[in-house]
């Protein structure tokens, strides 16, 4: 081991021993991403990978040789020649106290997974070490906002373990401040600028809030209208349809029906970012009133459904007339910013080639 260190070290690569094997890091990294990114299971519950490192829950801590009580490897940086333990009697039995702390004051621990993205993960880790037991029933903190009547974003404070998560993420991601926190300990609560309503607030209703909290205290009200659907919820990777920046979102569907949408916290274009049409605005895809067939404004004034190719046929005699009327720059094309670059460019191409003219826009500028 002490070879493999020097020649390491030779490679002038910073090196620690992680449970009795020796990993390399680069400067800067955390103690919890080089155990990360060596495979190890360190719990979290404050932490969130697109969010600075908090050190509010410390059920990361881990043992670091030469100092006394475990350190938070979420906060801690790795050093050159660390000796750090993940998993230890003591540590395992600090992590399981902890939340078995936390647990005794949720109201509900066990959310429904339409809540949100990370909404199990506090659930999970309950689980895992077994720490149901209402040790320390007690005092309870967070009071349920039953009066805010928003309706995209369930927040049941009930079971709010105050990690800020949300509170970070809306500061961090969304650059809007519109959450915070107010009192301390028991009398914590996360409100809005002057305890308002989220609507009145500078909320987005981005829905970043929500898909981040471990413990579903913040809810997808919309996903959660089907909490008693029958089905198993099935995750289907695709890209939102609404603008071109092409964010990458999970479709929650039961059945046949589609019930939410999550975003994806590897997309490339967005890492878990939506924005409020993204995140809640997908009822139109079920919607009846959608249209099946091209209609046609007929003699009477009223819409009339047809067939393909006379609505082709009606829409060519209109731009036709229009040109021969009042010349080619009567006729301006507008990209849709939900069109792939094919449908853009042929777009672009049909109205410089049939009608001579450069009258082209997209709707994201128009
Ligand atoms: S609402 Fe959720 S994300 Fe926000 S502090 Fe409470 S538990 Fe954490
Ligand atoms: S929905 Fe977005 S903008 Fe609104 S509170 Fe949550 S993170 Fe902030
Ligand atoms: S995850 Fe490190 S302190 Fe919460």
């Amino acid at each position: 081991m002490t070879q493999l260190r020097d020649d390491l070290k030779e490679q002038k690569l910073l090196t620690m021993t992680m449970d009795g094997e020796i990993v390399d890091f680069t400067e800067g990294e955390t103690i919890y991403e080089v155990s990360a990114r060596n495979q190890k299971d360190v719990p979290t519950l404050c932490y969130d990978d697109r969010l600075e490192a908090f050190g509010a829950c410390r059920l990361c801590v881990v043992e670091v040789e030469g100092i006394r009580n475990p350190v938070a490897s979420c906060t801690t940086k790795a050093n050159d020649g660390m000796v750090v333990k993940t998993s230890t009697p003591a540590v395992e039995k600090h992590r399981k106290t902890l939340l078995e702390l936390v647990a005794s004051e949720n109201r509900n621990i066990d959310v429904d997974e339409l809540s949100g993205y990370a909404s199990q993960e506090f659930a999970n880790l309950i689980d895992r070490y077994e720490a149901r037991t209402g040790r320390f029933a007690g005092k309870k903190s967070g009071t349920t906002n039953t009066k805010d009547k928003n309706p995209f974003i369930l927040r049941d404070y009930d079971n709010c373990i105050s990690c800020y998560r949300c509170v970070r993420v809306c500061a961090e991601r969304e650059g809007d401040y519109a959450i915070n926190i107010m009192n301390r300990g028991f009398e914590t609560q996360i409100i809005t600028e002057f305890n308002n309503d989220l609507r009145d607030s500078d909320c987005t209703f981005c829905g970043q809030c929500v898909q981040t909290c471990p413990t579903g205290a913040l809810g997808d009200k919309k996903a959660l209208r089907d909490a008693d659907t029958e089905g198993e919820v099935k995750k289907t990777r695709t890209i939102c349809p609404y603008c071109g920046v092409g964010c990458s979102v999970d479709m929650l569907s039961k059945g046949d029906k589609i019930v939410g949408v999550q975003p994806a916290m590897d997309g490339p274009a967005n890492e878990g970012a939506l924005c409020i049409k993204g995140q809640f605005a997908f009822d139109f895809i079920q919607n009846e009133d959608r249209l099946g067939k091209p209609l046609i404004r007929r003699e009477d004034g009223k819409l009339h459904e047809c067939e393909w190719d006379e609505a082709l046929d009606f829409a060519a005699a209109g731009f036709k007339k229009a040109r021969d009327e009042y010349g080619r720059r009567s006729i301006y094309g507008i990209a849709s910013g939900r069109a792939p670059h094919e449908a853009a460019y042929t777009m672009q191409k049909f109205i410089r080639a049939s009608f001579g003219t450069n009258y082209i826009d997209n709707c994201s500028r128009a």
